[in-house]
This record gives C-alpha cells, structure tokens and sequence, in this order.
C-alpha cells in the first residue's frame, strides 16, 4: 500500500493539465511535477488520496526522449515554468493532445476539426508582461510551492527590452525600505515604452493584455479568418480587454454595429479613449448581466474570450437559446471550454436547436509552461 514517504519506479505516460506527469501504480493514478513523457523514474508520495497521489522525483532512472537541461538555470525552482525540462516541440504535441482528450471528455460522440497547433514564433523571449515579487534583497518570482522568492538577473521567457530594466526594478524596489512583501508589475505598454509598478490593494495592476504578442497576432488573424466574410449586423466581444478583438473585428466589419463587453474600468476605458467615431458600443458589465438584457439574432456574430474560470452555464443557455450566426470561442483553459461546449450543446437539445463544432486550433501562446490557448468556431445549423 502506498503512503507518503514511499518510494517507488514509475514511468511517466503523458502530461497532465496542470503540468504533471502522470504514471500508474497498482490502478492509483500518480502527478509528479517536472517529470517528462516516458521518464523512467523513482519517485516519493508526498500526497496521498483515495483516488490519486501525488508524488516527486528522488532519481530520474532513464530520461524520456524530450527531457533535456532546462533553458533556464532556475527553472527546476522558480515557481513560473513548469514545462522547461520537455523539449519544446514535445511539449506542442502534449497541448495538442490535451486538448482534444479534454474536449473529448467532456463532449462524447461530438466530431469537429482538429487542425495542428500553431507553434510561437519564440519559445523564449515572449512575455511582455510579468509580475515579480520583492522582500529582504531577493527580486524574482515565488518558488515552486512557496512564498520565497528565488532570486534572478534575468527571465529568459520573457522580452529583452523588460529584462534589462530588472537592475533599476530592483533599486525601485530597495528604495521603498520595506520589510513586506513588494508586488511589482511590469509591461510593455501598447505605445512602446516599458512601465513598472506596485500592485497594491488599491492598484491592482494595469489589468489583461495577452502576454505574448508575437502569437496573438497570428490568434487574431484566425478569430477574423474564422468568423467568415458575412456581412453581420452586430458584432458582440464578450470579454473584450481593451479591444484586442474588438477593433481588428470593427475594421473587418465595418457595417455591423460592434458591442465590446468588459468587467475591468482600467480595459474600458482604455479602449473608449480609442473608439473615436468608429460604430463600437464598449459596456462596462459582467458578461452573465449583460447577456440576460442581449439582443442576438441570427445575423450576428459573437465572439468570447473569458478567463481561465471559462464563460457560465447561463451565457451558453442564452447562445443556444438565441443563437447567433457563429460564435468563436476563444480559450485560455481547455477544462472551461470543454464544460462550456457541453453546456451549450445539452441546451440546444433541450430547446430543439443544433450547433456544429466546425473547428478547433490549439495556439502555443505560453511556451515552456502547460498553459495553452484554443480557438473553436461553432456554426448554427439552419
Ligand atoms: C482572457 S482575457 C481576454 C481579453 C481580450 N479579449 C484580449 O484578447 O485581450 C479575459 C477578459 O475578461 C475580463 N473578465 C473577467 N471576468 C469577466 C466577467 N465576468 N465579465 C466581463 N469581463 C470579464 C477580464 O478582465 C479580461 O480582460
């Protein structure tokens, strides 16, 4: 019987959402975090469950195919990545994977398109905006499992151009002489130059912009491509930021009516400052209140975007209920997608409507780690 504290040899068989590797023993599933597909390893349960445990690397007895020596030299610590010990081209074929298992899962006997996922064009050097921590001389990130914070010189996932303003971070930082702990932020900002910041109770920070926009450019082009050349009337972004879709979606449609819907006031006003006398209505709500008053027709367009929590059983009930045109689903978790998929496919059988999963893209937007983003488009049967 296994407990915590034991010791055994596993191999790893795949990855798991989250970011562990899962292997078997005597039917109990195990996660042990910085493992690689096909890892033979001995490994010590530090968690043990009914149905699963959890457990760490002692000895890595022969390493699987991807393993390799981690691009960064803190990256077996630091709390950021999680997937820098697989190759990157083996940690594509896991998202790849993941995805459809989840969709899958969550949606029996549902057939669509998977196309192959689209790589970034970097796999280091991408992020344009983190949040590093600072207390007792130590600027970095917060360890794995933890709340210290393992000191760095450089992020080599992130861009160049923030990197090297770590030095006059980190003496922002000191002069504050505090002996808490200091949450810092900071960004390229749209117009090109680089900001920092505290985030504090008060200021919660400059709010969601996709981190990695080398890819998302590639991500918007498709949600366009995806959403077809017919002329909608009106145009809904649910959770619209500060109108990453919305404004690429206003010039391609340049007759609809465009409706940005978003909960942060910083991203609202953001993107009103732009709206300027272009036919975009940018609301500042809840997707779920918005959506109870939403008129949508069937010569609409929506497109949504939510966090990683996904959209609600209530904003799927509303899309089978009133079903637009098409509806493109953007997706930063593929639990989320798949339960939201599933809801709304259980609806418009309750009420007698029918949707197609047309197609589904998976977009590597966060190499080294196991996050990872999906596209679906979803048609309404005539
Ligand atoms: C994944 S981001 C996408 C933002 C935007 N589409 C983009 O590409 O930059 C999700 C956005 O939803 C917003 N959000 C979160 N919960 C929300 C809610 N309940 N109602 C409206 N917006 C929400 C967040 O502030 C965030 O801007």
């Amino acid at each position: 019987m296994l407990s915590r504290g034991s010791q055994i040899n596993v191999t790893i068989e795949k990855m798991a959402i989250g970011g562990a590797g899962i292997a078997r023993h005597e039917g109990m599933v195990l996660f042990i975090p910085l493992a690689a597909p096909a890892d033979e390893l001995t490994v010590e349960i530090t968690l043990k469950k009914k149905n699963f445990a959890e457990a760490k690397i002692v000895k890595i007895l022969k390493p699987g195919p991807s393993r390799r020596t981690p691009p960064c030299p803190v990256a077996l610590v630091c709390g950021g990545c999680n997937w820098q010990q697989i190759t990157e081209e083996e940690q594509r074929s896991q998202k790849q994977q993941l995805v459809l298992e989840t969709i899958q899962k969550f949606n029996r006997g549902v057939e669509f398109e998977y196309l192959p996922i689209k790589a970034s064009p970097r796999s280091l050097r991408y992020r344009n905006r983190i949040q590093p921590k600072f207390k007792n001389g130590n600027f970095g990130f917060f360890a794995r499992n933890s709340h210290a914070i393992v000191d760095i010189k450089d992020c080599p996932i992130t861009e160049e151009d923030l990197t090297a303003k770590f030095p006059e971070v980190r003496a922002f930082a000191e002069q504050k002489r505090s002996q808490d702990l200091l949450k810092l932020e900071m960004y390229i900002a749209e117009e090109g130059d680089i900001r920092y910041g505290l985030i504090t109770d008060d200021d919660d920070g400059v709010g969601f912009s996709q981190v990695n926009r080398f890819q998302n450019e590639d991500l918007v082009a498709t949600a366009l491509e995806w959403a077809g050349d017919y002329s909608y009337k009106n145009v809904f972004d649910l959770y619209a930021g500060s109108g990453n879709f919305t404004f690429p979606l206003a010039a391609k449609y340049s007759i609809a009516t465009i409706h940005g819907v978003e909960l942060n006031p910083k991203l609202v006003e953001r993107a009103k400052s732009r709206i300027g006398n272009k036919p975009i209505k940018y609301f500042l709500s809840d997707v779920e209140n918005y959506m109870k008053k939403a008129v949508i027709g069937r010569e609409d367009l929506v497109v949504l975007d939510p966090p990683r929590a996904g959209a609600s059983e209530e904003i799927m009930k509303k899309l089978a209920q009133t079903p637009p045109r098409k509806i493109i689903y953007i997706s930063c978790h593929p639990v989320s997608l798949a339960r939201d998929l599933n809801w709304l496919f259980a609806w418009a059988q309750k009420l007698g409507k029918s949707f197609k999963l047309s197609r589904v893209q998976t977009f590597e937007m966060f190499p080294q780690t196991d996050h990872v983003e999906t596209i679906a488009e979803l048609v309404v049967d005539s």
